[in-house]
Formats: C-alpha cells, sequence, structure tokens
C-alpha cells in the first residue's frame, strides 16, 4: 500500500469538488497567520460575556472531558486565551497546537494541519452587538468549542485520524461525505456518560440555543452513530440540527474511523447525499424520534422558537 508523508500538503486539483476560498495577500499556502491577534479590551469583553453564558448553561449538559480541558488549559481566567500559553499545555499533553488562521481556509489545509495536530482557530471575535451571529468561526467558537477536547488524548486521536483521511476524501472527490462526519461528531455530536446524555460538539458547546435544543428540544431526532451512514446524510449549516448523533466514548469514535477504509463507502455513493438531515431509517437504533416541528414550522428563518 502507498505510503502517505503526512508532512506534506495534499494537493487538491481544480476538479475536486471544494468551496474555492481566496487566499488573503500575504499568507503562505498553509494559511496561518504569524501571530496571535492582539485583542482590544471590548472584544476581551466579548469573550467574557460568551464564555459566562456557555458556562451556566453548560453546566450537567457538557461532557466531563470538555470541562476537565477547560481547567488544564487555564481558561476560566478571562479574556481570550494567549495561545502561546495554552499551547505549551496542550503540546504537553497530547501534541496539539492551535493556530491562528484569517478565515475558513480551504477543505485540503485543513486536513493537512489536523493531521500534524494543529488546530486552526478563526483569528477575530464577533461583534459584541451580534453575540449569536457569526459568518465565519470565530475564536470563541473554535477555541472555546473545540480546543479543550484536545487535550482527551482519544478525542485527540480521532482528530488526527479524521484529517488523515482527508488525504482519501480528495483522491475520490467526496469531499462532502467527510465533511459530514465532522459536521455530525467534532460539531454537532453527544455522548451517552453513566450521567445521561451530554454535548460534546463544538458547534453545541458555542452556541447558547443549541446547548439546550439538541439535548431537551422534541424536534430534533437523537440516533446512535454510525460512521457509514452519516457520512450519506445531508446537514443543514445555518440552522439548528434535525438530527443529532450519539457516541457511546470517544474511543470507539476513533476506532470507528481508524478502522474504516471509506473506499466502498467512496465508491458506492453518488454525488449528493443519500438521506434528508430529519431521515430515520430502519437501521438505526433510536434514542428519540423528533417531531421535527421547529423545522416544519419554517426554522431560524421563520422566527420559530426552538421546541
Ligand atoms: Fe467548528
Amino acid at each position: 500500500m502507498e505510503q502517505i508523508d503526512y508532512s506534506i500538503m495534499p494537493t487538491a486539483s481544480k476538479d475536486v469538488f471544494a468551496a474555492c476560498l481566496q487566499k488573503p495577500p500575504g499568507l503562505s499556502d498553509d494559511w496561518l497567520e504569524l501571530s496571535q491577534r492582539i485583542y482590544t479590551v471590548g472584544e476581551h469583553n466579548v469573550w467574557d460575556i460568551l464564555y459566562r453564558r456557555q458556562m451556566d448553561i453548560l453546566d450537567g449538559r457538557a461532557c466531563d472531558q470538555f470541562n476537565q480541558g477547560l481547567e488544564l488549559l487555564d481558561f476560566n481566567n478571562g479574556g481570550v486565551p494567549d495561545f502561546s500559553k495554552s499551547n505549551e499545555i496542550l503540546k504537553s499533553i497530547t501534541g496539539w497546537t492551535v493556530v491562528p488562521v484569517p478565515m475558513l481556509i480551504p477543505d485540503h489545509v485543513f486536513f493537512y494541519h489536523l493531521a500534524n495536530k494543529r488546530f486552526p482557530a478563526g483569528n477575530f471575535i464577533r461583534a459584541g452587538d451580534r453575540l449569536d451571529y457569526i459568518e465565519e468561526p470565530d475564536v470563541f467558537h473554535d477555541a472555546f468549542g473545540h480546543v479543550p477536547l484536545l487535550t482527551d488524548p482519544d478525542f485527540a486521536q480521532y482528530m488526527e485520524a479524521y484529517g488523515k483521511a482527508g488525504w482519501k476524501a480528495i483522491q475520490y472527490n467526496h469531499l462532502k461525505a467527510l465533511s459530514a462526519l465532522y459536521w455530525y461528531t467534532v460539531e454537532f455530536g453527544l455522548i451517552n456518560t453513566d450521567k445521561g446524555m451530554r454535548i460534546y460538539g463544538a458547534g453545541i458547546l458555542s452556541s447558547a440555543e443549541e446547548s439546550i435544543f439538541s439535548l431537551e428540544g422534541n424536534s430534533p431526532n437523537r440516533i446512535y452513530l454510525n460512521v457509514d451512514r452519516v457520512m450519506r446524510t445531508d446537514y443543514k449549516i445555518n440552522d439548528l440540527q434535525q438530527s443529532y448523533f450519539v457516541i457511546d466514548s470517544f474511543e470507539e469514535l476513533f476506532k470507528q474511523t481508524q478502522e474504516r477504509p471509506f473506499d466502498d463507502i467512496y465508491q458506492n455513493i453518488g454525488a449528493s447525499f443519500q438521506y434528508a438531515p430529519s431521515a430515520i431509517l430502519d437501521t438505526d437504533h433510536i434514542y428519540n424520534r423528533g417531531s421535527q416541528e421547529y423545522a416544519l414550522r419554517g426554522g431560524h428563518a421563520s422566527g420559530e422558537k426552538p421546541v
């Protein structure tokens, strides 16, 4: 089998279906900014407001590994964390670092960083008068939502394996299928614990509304995660999810990804997704069959309350 050198960025030709992103001037091919932005007092204050609000809501809702990560990284000292300090700690635990990027970066560059244990984080923060709206992932979503779990060895291994899986997705021109896996795990995943279902997905952890909706809403489905199935499942990027997928442990999540070569999935799926975001299959292990009331009433665009 061909050995891949993950220290070299994969190439994604124009034939590979991916979002066309324009690299800002002055950046190298890795899209990294040279240093973390110096945040203003007002910007640190936005972090603090978001941090306090989420910590209140996440009490009893976030998984233990997330809370432990926040403690280990000293993220609770106020203000946007200084990556140079958190990186020292993070690197000593799992070998990961956080690196600043100016905006969403292309898939192949993202895979390259993850495969080398670097997590790209937006080098900016949302405006104080629009706390719940972000056009692109900012430092609160990326650092608060994603980074604490990188202190967990099993989750960190999964993230690295996910990055490495990108090479094959590019080769088969099926980036969207692999993105669905990231979406339903790293961004919007739930986990079973001995205290009940908890949140581990960063998209949920960094959202006040979705932290409650994902666990307590009647509308969404909650289904046991099957990697093959979610890679065939469409997702919504600008509204609350219609289905959440639940795992038993990060170790199991890593194994499901590591042991799965994905070739047969890529060889057998079409260009578009097979299942709608609200779909329930005969083969699903279902925890909650959602009413889909929120989506059926029009979702966010209609001004409906999440229920
Ligand atoms: Fe994210």
